[in-house]
């Protein structure tokens, strides 16, 4: 699918178009001027249904005479004083997904009201919503097919809204972290995520991996156990961006759990939806996808992104429930179940970042637990926090980018849930407030560093989206997140 600017004076008609109509039924200037043409035809299909504008809604006028388009779409912009780019992301996003298998095979968005920026921010709302993950299909029904080849956006600078005014990084962003949360696990394993993350090397922004025998030397016990049952290299992916005018300034670091499948080893899962677990991957993903965009926008900010990619499998190497093992920080803990293997990653990928990087603050995503899905659902990420002032700023970067995040308690009295009988710790504290002792046996893992735990479980792939932006199973939540969150705080 092709995306072209064009000059409101300069659209010819044809295909479908989408113009605005605001609550009252006000229409936008475009709606106004193709309502003329069509001798009132939009006016009378509003009355006749009672198409008020109101957000979310649209009225979809076939073949109106008067005027080329094939049909007019008239989107629901709500207030016109409150159509911000948001709005404009969403509506764009909303109404290329109702014309997406209509047959139209051009669709222009005359936003003409819109402002170039708002002009930008619909493009990136077409090309989130037109994410497909289809590189497996060989086949497919004829009305299942997309059928829209080019999107026109109306844009007064055509000029200014080229590359989306520097979002279509976002967007390429967004579909590189859903493409490796879509993966199969047979394709997608620790070695070839490491390749791929490797691949986006370029000026300013570098990727280390590390295989097993250097984790072994720096005395990664909790991340080796983990994929010692695996034919698969564990691997640790570093990626630095030195954007800052000062490469050495401290820089901020985001740490990804990277399972590329998770059965749950020894203590194996059930086979019901076990295929989701090649979808493990998605904080490290989510990271890796941050990165990407950061160094594709060249943000003014020293960043580092640690990927611990592993495969949980159970095997005649694999590690036992029981088994203790001695992480990097030099905390033994006891594996009392080896299906909560993503805070073994974890433990060894947050210390080590703690210890050579002495980061400012550091930020880990995980699909840690199947509790926070029960606790908050699909549609919000549970955010741990060590530090009030990072809490504040996560928060109002979760709603700005709306990947949205609720904050979730740091119980320091449930401590005693993972003390283990034989050592340090224990890795799986039982049902109870599970997602809570998940993070309070990250915490130990931190030491005094500022430090969010975003437990992304229902988020990184979801049956239904709440935003029009993600239509496929994978979200690519966080990537936006995180990117907020550098551009709002720590860009220079
Ligand atoms: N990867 C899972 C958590 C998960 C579940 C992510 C569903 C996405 C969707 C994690 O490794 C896990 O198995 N957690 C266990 C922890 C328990 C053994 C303490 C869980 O949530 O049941
Ligand atoms: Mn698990
Ligand atoms: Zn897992």
């Amino acid at each position: 699918m092709r995306i072209e600017f064009v000059r409101p004076q300069a659209l010819e008609a044809s295909g479908a178009a989408a113009v605005l109509v605001f609550e009252g039924g006000v229409l936008s200037e475009a709606a106004a001027r193709i309502d003329a043409q069509a001798d009132g035809a939009l006016s009378r299909a509003m009355a006749a249904t009672g198409f008020t504008g109101a957000k979310g809604k649209s009225l979809d006028v076939v073949a109106p005479s008067g005027v080329d388009w094939s049909r007019v779409v008239l989107v629901g912009a709500g207030q016109r004083g409150a159509f911000d780019l948001a709005a404009a992301e969403t509506a764009a996003a909303e109404t290329y997904r109702g014309l997406k298998t209509s047959g139209a095979k051009t669709l222009t968005l005359c936003f003409d009201e819109a402002s170039t920026a708002q002009a930008a921010q619909a493009a990136l709302g077409v090309r989130l919503a037109a994410y497909r993950f289809d590189r497996y299909r060989t086949t497919e029904k004829a009305d299942r097919k997309p059928t829209i080849e080019t999107v026109r956006v109306s844009a007064a600078e055509p000029e200014a809204a080229q590359d989306f005014g520097g979002l279509s990084a976002i967007a390429d962003a967004v579909c590189f972290t859903r493409d490796l949360v879509s993966e199969p696990a047979n394709v997608l394993y620790p070695g070839e995520f490491a390749r791929r993350v490797k691949a986006l090397e370029r000026p300013g922004l570098t990727v280390e991996i590390l295989g097993e025998a250097e984790m072994r030397d720096l005395g990664m016990g909790a991340l080796l156990g983990v994929g010692q049952g695996s034919r698969r290299e564990s691997q640790l992916a570093v990626m630095q961006w030195k954007g800052a005018a000062d490469p050495d300034a401290q820089p901020i670091a985001f740490v990804g759990k990277g399972v590329c499948f998770d059965t749950g080893g020894i203590s194996l899962k059930s086979p019901e939806g076990m295929e989701d677990m090649k979808g493990d991957m998605g904080g490290a993903g989510a990271v890796a996808g941050a990165l990407y965009a950061l160094a594709a926008r060249k943000a003014k900010a020293n960043v580092i992104g640690v990927l611990g990619l592993v495969e949980n499998m159970p095997d005649g190497n694999a590690q036992r429930p029981g088994d203790i093992v001695t992480s990097m920080a030099g905390k033994t803990i006891e594996v009392n179940n080896t299906d909560a293997e993503g805070r073994l990653v974890l433990a060894d990928a947050l210390w080590y970042t703690r210890e050579r990087f002495k980061p400012a603050i550091m930020i880990d995503l995980a699909t840690l637990t199947g509790a926070v899905i029960v606790a908050l659902g699909e549609h919000l990420g549970g955010m741990y926090c060590n530090n009030e002032d990072l809490a504040g700023k996560l928060a109002a970067a979760a709603e700005a980018s709306r990947d949205a995040l609720w904050r979730m308690p740091l119980q320091a009295s449930y401590e005693k849930l993972i003390e283990s009988q034989f050592a340090d710790l224990k890795n799986s504290p039982g049902r109870m407030g599970g997602s809570i002792t998940a993070a309070l046996f990250l915490q130990h893992f931190v030491g005094d560093t500022p430090w969010a735990h975003l437990d992304i479980a229902g988020t990184a792939f979801m049956k239904s989206s709440p935003v029009p932006t993600s239509p496929e199973w994978a979200s690519g939540f966080g990537v936006r997140l995180l990117n907020q969150l550098v551009a709002d705080h720590y860009e220079a």
